[in-house]
């Protein structure tokens, strides 16, 4: 949770545009809300190097803020903003170039990209201070580079920057979804990435000066994002899609479709950056975006993404996040539709036990709306949703236990066949032990299908497994899947057993 420079600054942004925004951060309760990261985007840096090749900053841009400190040294800004309490993010590029090549926000610049400086860049952040980096693919993509190449380098540069200077540096990729970063960013080098962007920009930045024609926010551009980053089999607890940077509270959309896209975002427990100006939030942005109990869904330790469990065909769409507490739902109740319409989400759908109530809350309104038998109804407003929270009994997971036990050495295969799901995209429960202090990472081919990679955290060096949850679309009719896991790198996770919806 934090924000980003970009939408409403664009290559603008300098040091007190950062510290305005910082101090809003605190100021409009957003940073007790959760929100940390303050991310400065493209535009902070113009592609100089000196004769070492390290990066030349602008002394005007980036001057001194206390006593002390040495204008021109972006140190300045982290000690200003890790002062506050909050943490800093820096932006780069994967390849010579950077998206400031492209003259569509004022005149170009060349060399903006960290290509042939990459342990001397990710070195030099994290020396700064810095706790996050966004890196782009602009230059990559003029290059044609291999994008899972570049960022396995770069993921090594950042791990041996963090070495080096004992900070994390949170990793997050940009290449717009372009070649499935899904199936390979969570297993990239040695600092995987923990967030990857599945589509393009939801919106042209604000740039100052040049006023908002064709570059307002808009509703359908915020439906299609937030379609284009579901991708549930790649999602658990820190490896998260990131269909962009919000547009909440933005030129372009009303307070309705503002608390629609919240609602959006957090059911698929996507990335929560802000990208308006926090210096000028309106009251009804402000309780959006910092309405604890939709924070909750979001930030649920899951770490889940919702998956549509009904659809009518018509626009009418219910979407369902599984919470950590045994039986709780998020669910989306969504009306795509021209017209209002009502919406019906049915226990045996959400996965839970049909034959027991459950509890329904609605979240934007702040109301319990009592208990239901079997289902919930609701009148959805056109290109509107209710977002519910339904507390129910957990329905019936099946296990299975692996026959071999132990951990699995590069390359290794465990293969659970004959496994019976009740709904199509089934959450697997995971039991596994891994001793290391790195997550381990797995290979899973369900039926047969393109591998995605699953990472398993340490679980210590007793020998208590863990778990961790997946989502995987299974064969709702038969009982004859097979999941069959691939250990990747020197030693993969002890698989235990897994537990199927
Ligand atoms: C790309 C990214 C954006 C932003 C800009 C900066 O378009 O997708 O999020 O970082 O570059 O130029």
């Amino acid at each position: 949770m934090g924000w980003s420079s970009w939408n409403s600054f664009s290559n603008t942004v300098d040091s007190q545009v950062i510290v305005d925004q910082a101090k809003a951060m605190v100021s409009t309760g957003m940073a007790k809300a959760g929100y940390q990261y303050v991310n400065i985007d493209e535009g902070w840096w113009l592609g100089e190097r000196d004769a070492d090749g390290h990066f030349v900053i602008d002394a005007k841009a980036w001057p001194a803020l206390a006593a002390g400190d040495h204008a021109g040294d972006m140190a300045n800004i982290v000690r200003f903003i890790h002062g506050l309490g909050l943490k800093a993010g820096i932006y780069t590029d994967a390849g010579k170039d950077g998206c400031s090549m492209y003259p569509d926000l004022g005149p170009p610049f060349q060399h903006t990209g960290s290509e042939g400086h990459y342990e001397q860049d990710f070195l030099q952040f994290a020396r700064w201070g810095f706790d996050y980096v966004k890196v782009d693919w602009c230059g990559g993509d003029k290059e044609k580079l291999d994008p899972a190449v570049q960022y396995a380098e770069i993921a090594r540069a950042i791990a041996k920057a963090e070495a080096a200077t004992g900070r994390r540096l949170y990793f997050s990729l940009c290449e717009w979804g372009n070649n499935s970063p899904w199936t390979w960013a969570p297993n990239v080098g040695g600092a995987p990435a923990a967030i990857w962007r599945t589509s393009g920009d939801i919106v042209a930045p604000i740039v100052p000066h040049r006023e908002h024609s064709g570059r307002l926010a808009s509703f359908p551009g915020v439906l299609s994002n937030f379609d284009q980053g579901i991708h549930p089999e790649a999602q658990h607890t820190g490896f998260y899609n990131d269909p962009d940077m919000m547009v909440v509270g933005m030129p372009g959309l009303t307070d309705a479709q503002n608390r629609v896209h919240m609602s959006l975002w957090a059911i698929s427990a996507a990335p929560l950056l802000v990208g308006a100006d926090l210096t000028t939030l309106s009251d009804a942005t402000r309780a959006t975006l910092t309405h604890i109990e939709v924070l909750a869904v979001d930030q649920d330790p899951l770490g889940l993404q919702g998956v549509k469990v009904a659809s009518s065909g018509s626009g009418l769409e219910v979407w369902s996040k599984a919470l950590a507490p045994p039986g709780e739902r998020a669910v989306l109740l969504l009306n795509r539709s021209g017209d209002a319409a009502s919406i019906t989400a049915r226990w045996a759908d959400l996965g839970l036990d049909e034959s027991s109530s459950a509890t329904v809350r609605d979240l934007w309104a702040g109301k319990d709306l009592g208990s239901f038998k079997t289902s919930y109804s609701v009148t959805v407003g056109s290109n509107d949703a209710v977002l519910v929270v339904v507390r129910g009994r957990e329905g019936k997971l099946t296990t299975y236990s692996a026959s071999a036990g132990g951990g699995m050495r590069e390359g290794e295969e465990l293969s659970f066949a004959h496994v019976a799901s009740r709904v199509p995209m089934a959450r697997v429960r995971i039991a596994y032990t891994n001793p290391g202090k790195t997550p381990r990472y797995a290979a899973l081919r369900v039926n047969g299908s393109i591998a995605t990679r699953v990472a398993f955290p340490p679980t210590g060096s007793g020998n208590a497994a863990g778990a961790i949850w997946i989502e995987a679309l299974l064969d709702r009719e038969g009982a004859n899947n097979t999941l069959v896991f691939s250990a990747m790198g020197d030693s993969g996770p002890g698989i235990e057993s897994i537990s199927v919806e």
